[in-house]
């Protein structure tokens, strides 16, 4: 299945200039919907990983996520915006091209020395698959690998990531 047939493409959303990959469209499409678990699941497999938890970013990292640590029988872990976590968090803080943000684990979600996969919709600059990658090594969990839809290539966020295994199902 072409999964570009199914991402729809925005241009200039939200800013001038940017062509924004919406996966609402194949979100919506059931057969799409499937293809896309399936493959992740089978790219997981393949690669042998095999993690205790899956980790996803907030937003789109919840909607893939969820469903890939379904299929793995394992739990899920959401790691969020700031303010939206309600028991005791880890922080962590990085750089955006103008500024910094932040994002949030409960401390109670993961134990040291657990594996984690790291599930998000798509990968730009690396930024937010950085900063989750540091926030979980900092609390002394191993990260196994990361994995997404979509890729876009040239904007070589692979390059900010650690050299584990990269799953991606769509490049642009
Ligand atoms: C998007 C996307 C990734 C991130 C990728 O999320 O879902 O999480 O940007 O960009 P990067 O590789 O340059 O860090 P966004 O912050 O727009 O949040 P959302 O999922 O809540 O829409
Ligand atoms: N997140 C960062 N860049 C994006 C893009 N071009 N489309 C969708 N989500 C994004």
């Amino acid at each position: 299945m072409d999964l570009k047939t199914l991402i729809r493409n925005i241009p200039d959303f939200p800013k001038p200039g940017i062509m924004f990959r919406d996966i609402t469209t194949l979100l919506n499409n059931a057969e799409g919907l499937r293809y896309t678990i399936d493959s992740l699941t089978e790219k997981c497999l393949e690669l042998d990983l095999k993690p205790d938890h899956i980790v996803g970013m907030e937003s789109r990292g919840f909607l893939f996520g969820v469903p890939l640590a379904y299929q793995l029988n394992v739990g899920f872990i959401p790691v969020r915006k700031p303010g939206k976590l309600p028991a005791a968090v880890h922080t962590i803080k990085y750089d955006l091209e103008y500024g910094t943000d932040k994002l949030e684990i409960h401390q109670d979600a993961v134990a040291a020395h657990h594996k984690v996969l790291i599930v998000d919709d798509l990968i730009a600059t690396g930024g937010t698959a950085k900063a989750t990658a540091d926030l979980l090594q900092k609390i002394g969990c191993e990260v196994l690998g990361f994995a997404f839809i979509i890729e876009l290539v040239d904007l070589k966020g692979r390059r900010q990531l650690p050299d584990l295994p990269i799953i991606s199902l769509v490049q642009y």
